[in-house]
């Protein structure tokens, strides 16, 4: 896995089968591929500059940051009616108890909010107020990715409401580009152009490149839809009101999926949510209601909730990477790789030829024993190093979630950021209680090829805490 990922970006054929994807799945103009296969690196980089590191990265983090701060110790509330109920409530079921406790579906509640917050984040006020329904549709693609994929009738229920969702968001975004399009290029900083002034520079420097190249509305739409679905996925997941007769899908990762795993981990665990709480309340202060999150201390100084991040992406991610070679080339087993009993005591050497296509399953690696004994449970310890100065640390060791090589998850930096924010302000602010006849039992994984799915429904009280 380390050699083939160590491969340079020229071996290494991506771009083609981007474009295929992106024109079954999100309708991307077959016309423009030509045009998008030209223009795919510049388009690619702005993941590089935007979502990996600089002013534009800071500014996404900060935002983010505030609206999981201002959210979250308020993400369930007892309301009157289901008009006023946000859209993680609405699809979280929630019911409100006599004693004041909030009943809900935990995981709609977390996969909704942290996907509303993300995408405000991402696409800005205006997208996401013209249709604040849109992840429902992005869950009725993902259904069905399958069947775009294989290009299954239209005459298909499932299919024709699978692409009448992906038509609404389409549409949606087509109108955001067209008026975008129409105010001008967009400064990277807050205060100009509005109403698009929050829209994150990442979507700012694309709309740039969309504009300079004559890209059409539809082509900058589906890709759109593409980032928002890629950013959000969880697969597998049957809604415990609707059947989603589609099938799973086998693309993809999401941050959404490793929230409620990671939450789920913890709780699950004995005497794990003690200990992590107490490691995390210097960096989570409440005063009146209010969290404030110092992110820096949370990254830095939580070896442990730290580890527990790692060790979620160890069992809860099974991210494949798809590949095809551009050029002949020979790999060799890593000489630890080649430790009996599964391999022969002596590295393998692999031949692979131009127009290859190879897939990279890290969930192999990351619940092989050698490595990792007793895969199967949750330790986080795994994770520890000692630093020089003899604290201990957590370090990602040699897991895999995000892929590997030049076209290695753009995101990661973000979704860390995210989830170990959103956890932790979970953490401090709520406690959580199964409901009778629902368990923090761990059987309930669907594996996926990216981040599980729960195949149960988690039914849990939430009950706000006083610190
Ligand atoms: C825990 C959450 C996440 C996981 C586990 C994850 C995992 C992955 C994986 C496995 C790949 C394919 C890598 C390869 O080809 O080897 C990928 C690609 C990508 N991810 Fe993520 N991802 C996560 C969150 C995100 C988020 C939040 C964003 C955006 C805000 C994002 C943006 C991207 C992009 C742009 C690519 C394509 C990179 C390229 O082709 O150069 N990811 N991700």
């Amino acid at each position: 896995m380390k050699s083939f990922f160590a491969l340079p970006g020229s071996v290494i054929e991506h771009k083609t089968m981007g474009s295929n994807i992106i024109t079954k799945i999100f309708d991307f103009p077959s016309a423009e591929v030509p045009q998008m296969i030209t223009h795919f690196d510049q388009l690619m980089n702005t993941f590089i500059t935007q979502l990996t590191k600089g002013p534009g990265f800071d500014r996404s983090w900060i935002k983010l940051l505030a609206d999981i701060e201002e959210i979250v110790p308020s993400i369930v509330t007892p309301s009157p009616g289901h008009k006023g109920l946000r859209s993680w409530e609405r699809t979280a079921n929630i019911k409100v108890q006599p004693n004041g406790t909030i009943e809900a579906d935990l995981f709609p509640l977390v996969r909704n909010c942290v996907g509303s917050l993300s995408s405000k984040e991402m696409m800005g006020h205006v997208f996401v107020d013209s249709h604040p329904d849109f992840l429902e549709d992005i869950w009725q693609v993902d259904a069905n990715i399958m069947g775009f994929v294989f290009g299954m009738p239209s005459w298909l229920p499932w299919i024709a409401r699978a692409r009448k969702s992906r038509t609404r968001i389409l549409e949606k975004l087509i109108a955001w580009h067209t008026e975008m399009e129409a105010v001008g290029p967009v400064a990277d900083s807050d205060a100009d152009c509005a109403p698009f002034g929050d829209v994150s520079d990442l979507m700012k420097q694309r709309q740039k490149i969309w504009s300079a190249r004559r890209f059409s509305m539809k082509a900058r739409a589906a890709v759109d839809l593409s980032i928002l679905w890629a950013g959000h996925i969880p697969r597998a997941y049957k809604s415990p009101k609707k059947s989603n007769e589609g099938d799973e899908n086998r693309l993809n990762a999401n941050s959404n999926s490793t929230v409620y795993w990671m939450l789920r981990n913890i709780y699950a665990t004995p005497g794990l949510l003690e200990d992590v709480r107490r490691e995390i309340a210097p960096a989570c202060l409440t005063t009146n209601d209010m969290l404030q999150i110092d992110w820096k201390r949370l990254l830095n100084n939580s070896p442990l909730f730290k580890s527990c991040y790692f060790e979620t992406l160890r069992i809860d991610s099974a991210s494949w990477s798809f590949k095809r070679l551009q050029k002949d080339c020979i790999l060799q087993e890593a000489g630890e790789d080649a430790r009996p009993p599964i391999a022969k005591g002596k590295p393998t050497t692999f031949h692979m030829q131009k127009g290859d296509a190879v897939l990279v399953p890290s969930d192999l690696h990351h619940t092989d024993g050698r490595y990792f004994p007793n895969p199967s449970e949750f330790r986080p310890e795994r994770f520890f190093v000692n630093a020089d100065d003899g604290h201990v640390q957590s370090e990602i060791k040699s897991i895999r979630p995000y892929g590997g090589g030049a076209t290695m998850c753009k995101g990661r930096f973000l979704a860390e950021r995210e989830v170990l924010a959103f956890v932790a302000a979970m953490l401090t602010c709520w406690d959580l209680e199964p409901v009778k006849g629902s368990s923090w039992d761990m059987d309930s994984r669907a594996k996926t090829s990216g981040v599980s799915s729960p195949k149960d429904n988690l039914r849990v009280n939430l009950k706000r805490r006083v610190t």
